[in-house]
């Protein structure tokens, strides 16, 4: 796992709407059905999105502008209309699938109350905290999440609208998944087409670089504080940062922190098979 990269970036302020995984679990049935909607009603109200004053359930509104034939194919563009059209539109600080939670930044009932988080060089760590700190990792790795996400290990069913497989997701492999899931090629029609289009990198080589891993560690963040808070009681949690400025090696690519280059075995097929359902299997 290279995470170097992905925590030198602190906290800027972004305007972003949301950073929406795959498919949340509640709204998995609405995938495939004309209106796509995905509005669930939150926690404690009784309206989708929480109702006025909290959030609505619109139609997403995307950026639309032409785009090349070879690409009309992929999930990706107008993201997320080819899943959802219908979401919710949160209104103020509040945020989520459901308007549940705080835009980042904010705390509270009515998401009012700012916290300011101070992340920490990982090697001014304690001993007891490095050792906290991986056990929360490693909690992750196990920990279900709230989404599914498309088993895309071949091409038949990456596609929602063509028997999509989604498999449960651990909470580090969504985080996994949304990082891959915006990086890899297009979805093409033949072999000579993907060698010729293929490569589409949305998460790197273009100027949302910083903003988008931005976004991913805030999320990443806040599930890991939910597990250092249950866990250790830990309540100012932050992603520690490694400051690589001068470094010769990756110091942080061992097992001492996040840990040593290993095999690649993103969406390994035993871990998959167990878990892959249609949609129809998911109830
Ligand atoms: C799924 O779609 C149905 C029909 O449009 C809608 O009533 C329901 O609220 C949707 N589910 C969610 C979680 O948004």
């Amino acid at each position: 796992m290279n995470l170097s990269i992905l925590l030198i970036f602190t906290v800027g302020s972004i305007t972003i709407n949301s950073i929406s995984g795959l498919v949340p679990k509640v709204c998995v049935h609405n995938v495939s059905s004309t209106l796509k909607t995905c509005c669930p009603i939150p926690d404690g109200f009784h309206q989708p999105c929480g109702g006025v004053g909290r959030g609505v359930c619109d139609k997403v509104y995307t950026h639309w502008e032409p785009i090349a034939r070879v690409f009309k194919n992929d999930d990706r563009m107008h993201w997320p209309t080819r899943f959802f059209k219908r979401m919710c539109n949160c209104e103020g600080n509040f945020f989520g699938i459901a308007c549940e939670s705080c835009w980042y930044g904010w705390e509270g009932r009515n998401c009012d109350r700012r916290v300011i988080k101070i992340r920490r060089n990982i090697f001014s760590f304690s001993e007891l905290e490095r050792m906290r700190f991986l056990r929360i990792l490693e909690i992750s790795n196990k920990m279900p999440s709230e989404f599914l996400v498309l088993e895309e290990s071949s091409p038949e069913h990456s596609d929602p609208l063509v028997n999509p497989v989604f498999f449960l997701a651990t909470f580090q492999e969504f985080i996994a998944f949304i990082h891959r899931y915006a990086s890899r090629s297009t979805l093409f029609a033949n072999k000579q087409m993907c060698s010729a289009f293929g490569y589409l990198d949305y998460n790197h080589n273009t100027v949302s670089f910083a903003t988008w891993h931005r976004a991913l560690m805030l999320h990443w963040e806040r599930e890991l504080a939910k597990i250092a808070m249950k866990e250790f009681q830990w309540k100012d949690f932050a992603i520690p940062y490694w400051d690589w400025l001068d470094a010769k090696k990756c110091e942080v690519c061992n097992n001492r922190y996040v840990g040593a280059t290993g095999k690649y075995d993103y969406q390994n097929p035993n871990l998959v098979d167990r878990r892959r359902k249609s949609v129809s299997q998911l109830d």
